[in-house]
């Protein structure tokens, strides 16, 4: 399993890249307002940052698919690695299928079903994004959509990738890979706590102690 970026936020952004952990940019309407700052203008910032795909969602008051179809063709020509993030709904999918004819990438956001994949993969999604934590906040097991979807993709053979979002712990993450999601999508918080372990900070602690008290400084 990737890693992609759940963020607007450049320095954020930035300091996972240069980690080497992420391949990918995701954003949604509220990353993009939480940021304050104009949407093409962020967007281009991160594509001079990742070189990989990042996602940019066509407006949240756009829902018809002509709408979307137009935003989605600006999208594309902010850069080559752009994905058009389109909202599972019957509008989305037509705006899915259009473009996906013109050759623009698109990810199918805010899936909660298997079937509400296999419609976006059939609709020609580039990847689809099943929201893991906010099934789990309704007390729905958001890993077994993921597992789910893959067993379908695998069985259908549908080249569609699985973007697991949503993701809010490192469990999460653990549970998507095993899952068998393609990329999962983190926020910065997540991946931080990742690449933590008491246990490796009493070990580097300890290191330390016993080269000091032989060889000092
Ligand atoms: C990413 O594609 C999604 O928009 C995002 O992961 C949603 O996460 P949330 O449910 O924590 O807002």
């Amino acid at each position: 399993m990737r890693f992609f970026i759940d963020t607007a936020k450049v320095e954020d952004i930035k300091k996972a890249y240069d980690m080497g952990i992420i391949c990918g940019v995701t954003t949604n309407p509220s990353l993009i307002a939480k940021e304050g700052r104009v949407f093409e203008e962020v967007i281009a910032e991160i594509a001079s940052i990742v070189d990989g795909p990042i996602s940019g969602e066509v407006k949240a008051t756009t829902e018809d698919a002509e709408g979307m179809i137009a935003e989605g063709r600006e999208i594309a020509k902010i850069h080559k690695n752009m994905v058009v993030k389109i909202p599972m709904t019957a509008e989305g999918l037509k705006a899915c299928k259009q473009l996906a004819s013109e050759g623009i990438k698109t990810n199918m956001t805010l899936i909660f079903t298997a079937n509400q994949a296999l419609l976006a993969a059939r609709a020609g999604a580039t990847y689809v994004s099943p929201f893991l934590g906010r099934l789990d906040d309704i007390s729905v097991r958001g890993v077994d959509c993921i597992s789910e979807i893959a067993a379908i993709f695998k069985a259908a053979k549908v080249d569609t990738q699985i973007i697991a979002a949503s993701v809010r712990n490192p469990i999460h993450v653990t549970d998507c890979a095993l899952a068998g999601a393609d990329i999962a999508t983190v926020p910065f918080s997540v991946l931080d706590t990742m690449t933590k372990h008491p246990l490796t900070d009493a070990g580097i602690a300890k290191f330390k102690k016993d080269y000091m008290a032989v060889f000092g400084e």
